[in-house]
């Protein structure tokens, strides 16, 4: 079982390193490997994605990825910003399915800017496909506008697409994680404007046959957003777009208080997986020692479940970072009255304390 670390930028480092300290204090053999990636793999040698960070997430099991970005960056080209390697990794590595899980810890329902009563209880699973899409389509650029009234002019533009098996492998993914939970399945798009996403309708009703066990329900993005902060809990599994997915995923994070909460897999066709924080590299606080690192440890136990079948050890942990908020500890990012304020590392010496 061999994990490429990628600790990234900002808080990234001192979030992997507790999640790394839970890894080892499990009991099984992992061989680590550290490597730079974003901002670090930049100043290191050039680029955000290294030739040798990119060979080694290529050839490990799975890769822990702390976060990637700084604004001392943005001013660089394209290419060369620390976003890159994200993209870069996601593209590589084939990981076209992203699980962002969304549950809300009974303990955290205050964090929340919702009201109990609509958050309370809240368990939700977006499949976001993440290598297709608006993202990664082609032509794009900044180019002389071909015709309409803004003829000559310059324009920016994109290509949002999609192949008919991009869309299957990520319904696929989808109608299976339903399987698994409350069998109801919700697939987001824009299809009432874009063919695109008529086209995704289309092929998401059609693998539905193959899965009558699960209920599927069509619902246009907006609606979804606006679904997801009056009703949340209606929903089970919602599949999506890598643009919309984007953008619900992060709407459905802050439901649960903290974004500081959540993990997230990034897996391709053989459970090969990327496993990352759904929060970012918070350079405001990068350094300090404040930085919530669960949602990284909680990365790690997602590793666990879906690239090494360690269900009972991924359970341990889950298990230890509920067992840390039932014991009041709280970073600054989800502290309130009552509680007490921890540190990154003092919370993580507290989910080793839990685990055993
Ligand atoms: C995410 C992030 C990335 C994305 C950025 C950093 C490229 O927002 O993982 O959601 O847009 O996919
Ligand atoms: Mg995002």
């Amino acid at each position: 079982m061999k994990i490429a670390i990628l600790p990234g930028d900002g808080i990234g480092p001192e979030i992997v390193e507790q999640a790394v300290n839970v890894l080892n204090a499990l009991g099984e053999t992992f061989e680590m490997e550290m490597a730079p990636v974003g901002g670090a793999g930049y100043e290191a040698s050039g680029h955000p994605l290294p030739d040798n960070t990119l060979k080694l997430a290529m050839e490990a099991d799975a890769v822990l990825f702390g976060a990637v970005g700084d604004w001392k960056y943005d001013t660089l080209e394209r290419p060369l910003r620390p976003e890159q390697a994200i993209l870069g990794l996601r593209k590589n590595l084939n990981l076209f399915a992203n699980l962002r899980p969304a549950i809300l810890y009974p303990e955290l329902a205050g964090a929340s800017t919702l009201k109990p009563e609509i958050v309370s209880g809240l368990d939700i699973l977006i499949v976001r496909e993440l290598t297709g899409d608006i993202y990664f389509g082609k032509p794009r650029g900044v180019r002389e506008c071909p015709d309409g009234p803004f003829k000559g002019e310059r324009e920016g533009f994109d290509t949002m697409r999609y192949a008919e098996t991009e869309i299957r492998r990520i319904a696929h993914v989808a109608f299976q994680a339903a399987q698994k939970r409350d069998k109801r399945l919700t697939s987001v798009d824009k299809a009432n404007v874009l063919e695109t996403f008529q086209f995704w309708k289309d092929i998401v009703t059609d693998v539905h046959k193959e899965y009558p066990d699960v209920q599927l329900e069509h619902m246009y993005v907006d609606n979804a957003a606006m679904q997801l902060v009056r009703a949340p809990k209606k929903f089970d599994v919602i599949v999506t777009g890598n643009m919309f997915g984007d953008i619900l995923s992060d709407a459905a994070a802050m439901l649960t208080g903290s974004i500081g909460m959540l993990p997230s897999a990034s897996l391709d066709a053989k459970n090969k997986g990327l496993y990352e924080p759904s929060h970012g590299s918070a350079p405001d606080i990068a350094g300090k020692g404040v930085a919530n690192p669960l949602a990284t440890i909680l990365s790690a136990a997602m590793m666990l479940r879906y690239s090494f079948n360690l269900t009972e050890q991924a359970n341990r942990i889950e298990n230890a970072v509920k067992q840390v908020l039932a014991n009041g500890l709280r970073t600054p990012d989800i502290y309130e009255a009552g509680t007490t304020k921890v540190g990154t590392a003092e919370m993580g010496r507290a989910v080793l304390a839990a685990l055993s």
